[in-house]
């Protein structure tokens, strides 16, 4: 198979990677991939929300099957545009991204089906959404319905902080249409964490938990981000509590997309809040998580092309997926600065000396080569240094050994990955 696979990112390294050991593959491009991914792919330089020039390429290049990392170009109808080439794609329709595009329209659907999340009500103007707040009179989140690169979701304590919410994405219009129309819902207590299954329209199997750090700095402090570190499986997630999250969340989700006429292909990424009353939905993603990605990539022992094709072609019934039993760990490298101002450009050395380590891999996030042909940072995000371990607390100290070995004075990382797992 010629597999075109969309994206550039650390999630787009580990996917590449995985799809790279295949014998099944002929031949990997990325679009637009980093100068990791050029390792086992051929990039090409079309954007990732470049849809046309993502189709044509399909063409020019004889692909056999398009894998999909962002969500961007799946709310955009990239899959249904592939789809209509007769090209199997990894990634939902534009219908079924629905789940992760608009916040209104996946928590009607919980509703509807009775899968469990916070209680909450849309609203399309201010003054409906603040008479809500006030009558609820308790902590509230407030969310712009549209994608808003994950900044879209206010935290409010007070009433006051509630209404200033609603005011700064619907009257200031702080994340554009996005926040044309507003979810209001119930603040959830408990422990959050992420699942993933790979679901084929009409089934869904489980591909284990994780857990994110959002939070710049150590201890969960400081601004957040996209995510500095993650690990898989998460023990909050033990099996019981996966059949649990399969059986009231995940397999429901499937059946409900299935009767509302938009079957879900691709991975669905529930991100979850783990509450006295058991697993509650808090949102969807239509996409593999980054940095969650490179965990759950490091411990897959099937052959990952086979996984993803078996998914877009509503196959999941004949394959059986392997996992290695120990824990993956991903530190995240990022750049001085980020989620703020940061400078790219700055070199990077001794990657390889990192690779070399036992059961340690560097996906590359943000990378490029320079005039030079030296690797230097290319985004806020740099590196995801990987490992394995017996333990959570094992593939911690293996991960850090790697990044110990990497010499980036302008890069920094958190400390502290797998904290929670290692309390436990
Ligand atoms: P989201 O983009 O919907 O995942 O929200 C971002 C973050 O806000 C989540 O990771 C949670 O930490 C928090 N959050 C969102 N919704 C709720 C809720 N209903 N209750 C408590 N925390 C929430
Ligand atoms: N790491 C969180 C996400 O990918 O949304």
């Amino acid at each position: 198979m010629n597999v075109l696979l969309v994206g550039g990112g650390g999630r787009e390294h580990a996917l590449a990677w995985a799809i790279s050991k295949s014998p099944k593959l002929t031949k990997l491009y990325a679009a637009p991939g980093n100068a990791g991914i050029a390792d086992v792919a051929e990039c090409i330089d079309i954007d990732a929300e470049d849809i046309r020039g993502l189709c044509a390429a399909v063409t020019d290049l004889k692909i056999d099957f398009v894998v999909v990392g962002p969500e961007a170009p799946l709310v955009e109808g990239l899959a249904d545009k592939i789809n209509a080439m007769d090209i199997p794609v990894f990634g939902p329709s534009a219908a079924a991204a629905e789940l992760e595009g608009s916040k209104g329209m996946m928590k009607d659907l919980l509703a509807k089906y009775d899968i469990p999340t916070a209680d909450y009500q849309r609203f399309d103007e201010p003054d409906a959404a603040k008479e809500y707040i006030r009558v609820k009179n308790h902590p509230v989140v407030v969310k712009a319905d549209g994608l808003a690169a994950g900044k879209g979701v206010i935290l409010s304590h007070t009433l006051n902080e509630a209404y200033a919410a609603v005011d700064h994405i619907m009257i200031e219009e702080a994340f554009g249409h996005a926040g044309a129309e507003i979810v209001i819902e119930e603040f959830m207590v408990g422990e959050e964490a992420s699942f993933f299954a790979l679901c084929d329209g009409t089934r869904a199997i489980p591909l284990g938990g994780a857990q994110d750090h959002k939070q710049v700095h150590d201890g969960d402090h400081g601004a957040n981000t996209g995510g500095m570190g993650a690990y898989s499986p998460a023990p909050v997630l033990d099996d019981a509590m996966q059949k649990q999250i399969m059986d009231k969340i995940i397999t429901p989700t499937v059946e409900a997309m299935a009767k509302e006429g938009a079957p879900y292909t691709g991975v669905l990424f529930a991100g979850l809040m783990i509450t006295e009353d058991g697993p509650k939905v808090i949102e969807f993603n239509v996409r593999f998580g980054d940095p969650e990605c490179q965990p759950i990539m490091s411990r897959l022992k099937s052959d990952a092309l086979d996984m993803l094709h078996a998914a877009a072609t509503g196959n999941l019934d004949k394959i059986k997926l392997k996992w290695d039993k120990r824990a993956a760990l991903t530190v995240v490298l990022a750049a001085k600065g980020y989620p703020g101002k940061y400078r790219k450009g700055t070199v990077i050395k001794r990657v390889e000396d990192a690779n070399a380590l036992d059961d340690v891999t560097v996906f590359h996030a943000g990378t490029a080569l320079n005039d030079d042909g030296a690797l230097v940072a290319n985004g806020g995000r740099v590196l995801g240094v990987t490992a394995l371990g017996d333990t959570v607390a094992e593939a911690q100290k293996r991960a850090y050994a790697g990044v110990d070995a990497i010499d980036w004075p302008e890069g920094f990382c958190r400390r502290d990955i797998g904290w929670r797992a290692i309390d436990r």
